[in-house]
């Protein structure tokens, strides 16, 4: 969305309800009488007709909302991609690269599809070149590799905060984890898989450097690592929406273009070599049918109880535990060879018991960038290795937040892993039951035990979207030191990540658990707890605690039991107190503040729309205070918006009348689920006439998971729904409207 163009939109949008009107007019006329002409100042073309129904305009727009469209498949030239000519032309042999998901996938599904007549270990080659775009390198290796960018000319980017820092910058390439074109030795080049040193960039990152620089160098950073020196995933599952999801193992590092998995499947196929049409989703269904996998229904995500009992031996976790692991899988050793994902795990329990919370090294890295006039993104939310350009554009924004959740509560669904939304995810759940449009990032918790669990059996598992929605690619990368619980001197506050390889923002995963950490004695007391909760606040002093690895703290009851809910769509654990816990993580007003960040809740929509948007469609006499916007009346403007208005916000936005029509259902159900979960006490003793005051008066109502009306409600209602917008993939390459970024 243009937020940063307020006129220019305005334009489109008069020039839209011009247009719209002129056909509108055309066909009111012919069913009932035009009363009178409104002219708003400043637009003497703004016709305003009274009489119309907006609210079946409304409907209208909902129906006719353009659904997305995956298209499939993609042609290219099998020629271009063999491993064993010598055409000029033909991709290994060239010094630029081609990527498209949508080959890498088919090709991959098609190759282990073709082996399970065999009975030997299914081969699984994968390079991250294939599964990740990495094109942007294109404007390099276009270049003669004389001409090209080398490490010298990084270093004049990075931010140094000394002259000795920057002296050691200069002397020694291995100090930033650089290295250029013509020190990388043949034993490299062959290990990387290049033909020769003009299929390298300039310049490599061979591993992370921390000095903070611009978009551009951290794009060539984790770009350069991911072509060359980054580690491969050591599975990938493929999620199958109807049926068992499908696991692999990786077994080697190679590009296709070397691998010849299009050799394979111009073979396999029988096919001329030549132009080849290739369908994932094809390839997807039959390799599903030739594992012998039934193709269901849902079934998996339908059908939740209303609440989820955890038990507190889920949450203990101490250094008992770890030797005990450490010594079970040293005799497993003993018998038999362990594989990669067992012997990472047994390293990452070794680790963690030669550290402590104040030497640990920190796991996950950023694309941290440097703040400054041009640029208040500081990068402290991608993975740098998958950065792919900052967050500019609102609604890729908003694609990418929903396939993490939707994905992430998808693989922890199926896979029996317990978490739940926390922080600005679940006060963003409280007002809309869908993320907030100005997050950029999503933050969950789970037991200690299940995050255990999750590194022990599924890191570094590339999770791919069930391919009937999307190319979604997630990869689960968890902490080496995840084995030490109390509070992390050193940034490894976050535990794992969930992260979209197509753009580096990513879930943050959190474990909680009991640890030696000294609990701060208000560790979740709310000023006016005593008042709003009575006895519950008491009782927490004498309880055991479990706290994740930055400072929040939580008791059994806080959790326990967990809340069956939907969010964007999705099947979502909240915890058991939602208000008490917001009103303690926002005080000043999180549940009752109809703004932020310049975006309104609009309760009509049961949604945000930002002050632009919002500004197009009202008459600036009614929020004009002087010559400034006054938040106060846009708030009332947008509590009091008229099916006009909403016609007028929805009429310029295709991706919102989308959102919009798919997820009425869910907001009904949100409302219907809120009148268990929250209960609003009239009598407390009326404070000043303040939204806080309002706030005070909301509470838990920890009757809610014994009620049957509310049991059947969810029982009835949850379940996975369609994608609330297209997929990422689509949104950046198959849209006929030019991509949006400025
Ligand atoms: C693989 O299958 C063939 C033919 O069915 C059989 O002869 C051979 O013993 C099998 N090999 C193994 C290792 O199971
Ligand atoms: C993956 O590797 C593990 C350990 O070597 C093995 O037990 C498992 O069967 C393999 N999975 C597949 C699908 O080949
Ligand atoms: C090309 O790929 C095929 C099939 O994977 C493989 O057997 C062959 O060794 C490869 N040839 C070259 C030159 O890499
Ligand atoms: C849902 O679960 C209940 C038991 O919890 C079972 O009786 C019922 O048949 C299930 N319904 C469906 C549609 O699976
Ligand atoms: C910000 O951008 C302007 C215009 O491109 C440029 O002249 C200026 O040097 C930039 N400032 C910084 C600190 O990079
Ligand atoms: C997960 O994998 C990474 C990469 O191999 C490793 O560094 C880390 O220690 C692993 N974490 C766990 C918990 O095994
Ligand atoms: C606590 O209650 C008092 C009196 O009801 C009220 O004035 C105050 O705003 C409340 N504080 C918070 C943080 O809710």
């Amino acid at each position: 969305m243009g937020i940063k163009n307020a006129s220019g939109l305005k334009k489109i949008f008069l020039a839209l309800v011009v247009v719209n009107l002129v056909g509108l007019a055309a066909y009111h006329l012919r069913t009932t009488k035009v009363d009178h002409i409104n002219l708003r100042p400043g637009d003497e073309e703004y016709h305003h007709v009274e009489d119309i129904n907006y609210d079946a305009r409304i409907q209208e727009l909902l129906t006719n909302a353009k659904e997305p469209n995956l298209k499939n498949h993609l042609t290219v030239d099998s020629s271009m991609f063999l491993n064993d000519t010598a055409s000029p032309s033909a991709w290994r042999n060239k010094d630029t690269i081609f990527q498209d998901p949508r080959l890498a996938i088919s090709l991959t599904l098609n190759h282990l599809r073709h082996q399970l007549a065999g009975n030997s270990t299914l081969e699984l080659p994968f390079h991250w070149a294939d599964w990740v775009d990495l094109t942007y390198l294109n404007h390099e290796l276009e270049k003669p590799v004389h001409e090209r960018m080398d490490c010298k000319h990084v270093k004049e980017y990075l931010e140094c905060n000394s002259k000795v820092d920057r002296a050691r910058i200069y002397d020694n390439d291995q100090y930033i984890k650089c290295m250029s074109n013509e020190d990388v030795s043949p034993r490299l080049l062959a290990k990387y898989g290049f033909l020769g040193h003009s299929q390298v960039p300039g310049y490599i990152y061979y591993d992370y450097s921390d000095y903070k620089t611009d978009e551009k160098y951290r794009l060539m950073q984790g770009k350069t690592f991911l072509f060359t020196n980054s580690p491969n995933p050591y599975k990938i599952m493929f999620l199958n929406d109807h049926g068992e999801d499908l696991v692999y193992n990786v077994t080697s590092k190679q590009k296709i273009i070397f691998s010849g998995l299009m050799n394979q499947y111009v073979e396999n196929n029988r096919l001329s070599r030549g132009k080849v049409l290739l369908n994932p989703v094809k390839e997807f269904n039959a390799l599903v049918q030739a594992e012998g996998l039934t193709i269901g229904d849902k079934t998996q995500y339908q059908n939740f109880s209303a609440v989820k009992e955890l038990t507190p031996s889920m949450f203990h976790y101490g250094r008992g535990d770890v030797e005990l692991q450490i010594s079970l899988y040293k005799r497993m050793a003993g018998r038999t060879e362990l594989d990669v994902l067992q012997r990472s795990f047994l390293n990452s329990l070794e680790r963690s018991k030669e550290h402590d919370s104040a030497n640990e090294i920190t796991y996950f890295k950023m694309s941290s960038m440097r703040v400054n006039e041009n640029n208040t993104d500081n990068g402290w939310h991608y993975d740098w290795r998958f950065f792919n350009g900052k967050l500019v554009d609102n609604q890729r924004t908003n694609i990418i937040l929903e396939r993490l959740m939707r994905n992430w509560f998808k693989f922890a669904t199926k896979n029996d892993m317990t978490s739940w939304i926390m922080h600005g995810p679940l006060l963003s759940w409280y007002w809309s039951g869908q993320m907030f449009p100005y997050d950029n990032d999503i933050d969950i918790q789970m037991p200690v035990e299940e995050l255990v669990k999750l590194g022990e059996l599924y890191n570094q598992t590339l999770v791919v979207e069930d391919l009937n929605e999307g190319y979604g690619k997630f990869l689960i990368d968890v902490g080496t030191y995840i084995h030490n619980r109390d509070v992390s001197k050193r940034s490894n506050h976050i535990d794992a990540r969930f992260i979209d390889v197509d753009s580096g923002i990513y879930i943050d995963i959190t474990g909680l658990s009991t640890s030696k950490e000294a609990t701060p004695k208000n560790y979740y007391k709310n000023i006016n707890d005593s008042e709003d909760e009575g006895t519950i606040m008491n009782e927490d002093e004498e309880k055991e605690v479990y706290n994740d690895r930055r400072l929040h703290y939580y008791n059994f009851e806080h959790l326990s039991p967990l809340k069956m809910s939907m969010f964007s769509g999705v099947p979502t654990y909240i915890p058991n107190e939602i208000i008490r816990r917001l009103k303690f993580e926002y005080p000043r007003g999180g549940l009752v503040s109809y703004e932020h960040k310049d975006w309104y809740f609009v309760p009509k929509l049961q949604n945000w729309v930002h002050q632009d948007q919002l500004l197009s469609v009202v008459d600036p006499n009614d929020y004009l205070e002087g010559t400034d916007v006054s938040k106060n009346k846009l708030i009332t403007l947008a509590k009091t918006i008229s099916d006009e208005q909403l016609h007028g916000i929805l009429a310029q936005s295709e991706p919102l009348q989308l959102e919009f029509s798919h997820s009425k259902g869910l907001y009904d159900f949100h409302k219907a689920e809120l009148s268990y979960l929250v209960k609003y006490d009239q009598d407390k003793p009326k404070g000043p006439n303040d939204p806080l005051d309002k706030q005070g008066k909301m509470l838990d109502n920890y009757e809610s998971g014994k009620n049957e009306e509310y049991d059947a409600l969810v029982k009835k209602t949850v379940r996975l729904d369609k994608p609330l917008r297209m997929s990422l993939f689509e949104y950046e390459h198959l849209r006929d409207v030019p991509a949006k970024h400025n």
